[in-house]
């Protein structure tokens, strides 16, 4: 779809009425205009808000922001909110719209690869407590997501590789000839239109199968449990899908070290995130990332829940004791720091 079709899109589950568009900083200067116009020759009321581009934004404090604002509206039960923009955006109006009066429409409109490929979708929304990310969340499905690939042209680089590694992760929990397509690493960003279409028809799958995530979807965590304390040791400096890239990478090294899958299948993965440009050395102890991995939310009792890979294309979950889990990240370190990826 092309942004200027919004509004008769939306039109078609929602006839007439009030809307509140939120978005960021760097995507209202160049989309709101035409999202608002089309939504209004349409027929709809619409309310828009602006707030700071980062992870800062989704808090506590702005997400309050954001119901006072469809209060004062007022925004009614019939009326709804379009997230326009990355996932930040998408986490905090569709967090928004799941709480404002028990409940509202939310409309997806993703702007980065990684919202298009993985956070518009599945209907997980959340803001970060200063306590941690995601802390505080509801599941809400959006009524509609709409895609208009053309929007991710004006990305800077390091923001399309994020989402890259999510497309990377598809590959290798779902899609085997995915996996080999993105091997063509010029053709692959050529083509993001297909390979986004391909990646949500996966996470599609697994949430109709699994929509609050207590079973199969967890796979969609594949690199992420150690991917999330890379990104917390970091201080947030790293990248979601950076931080994802290097723990795909050195949770198959520990897969290999252990005998769960063929060292073929590290040499695959490791070689197409260095293809793509992923810095995937681990700066961090042992230490430092267990003690994270061991608050984390998805722990349950004295064991964690990790993604291990079977093969490109397959993997399954493994439960471990929490005591084997130093050990474990020991024997996949020589391999994480190995090509000249060494400790920074
Ligand atoms: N709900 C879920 O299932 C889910 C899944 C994965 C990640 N997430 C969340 O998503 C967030 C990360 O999302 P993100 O990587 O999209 O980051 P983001 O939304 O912060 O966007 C990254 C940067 O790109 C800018 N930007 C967005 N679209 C643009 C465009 N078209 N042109 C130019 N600049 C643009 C943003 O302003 C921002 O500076 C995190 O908060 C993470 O927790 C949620």
């Amino acid at each position: 779809m092309k942004l200027e079709e919004i509004g008769s899109r939306v039109k078609k589950i929602q006839d007439g009425g009030k809307l509140a568009v939120i978005t960021d900083e760097n995507v209202g200067p160049r989309y709101l205009l035409d999202c608002t116009k089309s939504l209004k020759e349409a027929g709809f009321q619409v309310y828009t808000f602006t707030v700071p581009a980062g992870e800062e934004s989704k808090s506590g404090r702005v997400y309050l922001e954001m119901l006072n604002k469809l209060a004062e509206i007022p925004l009614t039960r019939s009326d709804g909110v379009v997230a326009l923009g990355g996932g930040m955006v998408g986490d905090l109006a569709g967090f928004t719209a799941a709480t404002y009066l028990r409940g509202i429409r939310v409309i997806q409109v993703p702007t980065t690869l990684l919202a298009a490929v993985d956070s518009s979708v599945g209907g997980k929304t959340a803001i970060n407590l200063p306590e941690g990310k995601n802390l505080a969340g509801a599941f809400h499905q959006p009524e509609l997501v709409l895609q208009d690939a053309e929007l991710l042209n004006s990305l800077p680089k390091s923001v399309l590789l994020d989402g890259m590694a999510e497309v990377i992760k598809y590959g290798m929990i779902a899609d085997e000839k995915l996996f080999a397509e993105l091997k063509d690493v010029e053709a692959s960003w050529k083509n993001l239109e297909n390979i986004v279409e391909t990646c949500v028809s996966i996470k599609k799958k697994f949430v109709e199968e699994d929509e609050f995530d207590y079973g199969v979807r967890h796979l969609l965590n594949f690199g992420h449990t150690i991917g999330h304390a890379i990104e917390k040791c970091s201080d947030f400096r790293f990248s979601h899908g950076l931080s994802v890239a290097k723990g795909m990478n050195y949770i198959t090294a520990i897969a290999v070290k252990k005998g769960w899958c063929e060292q073929s299948v590290f040499d695959e993965l490791h070689a197409m995130l260095k293809e793509y440009g992923f810095d995937l050395s681990v700066p961090y102890d042992n230490d430092s990332l267990y003690d994270i991995m061991c608050s984390d939310k998805k722990r349950e009792k004295n064991s964690i829940d990790l993604v291990i890979p079977e093969r490109i294309g397959k993997c399954v979950r493994k439960t471990v004791p929490v005591e084997d889990l130093k050990e474990l990240l020991e024997i996949g370190r020589p391999a994480v720091d190995r090509e000249g990826n060494g400790a920074e």
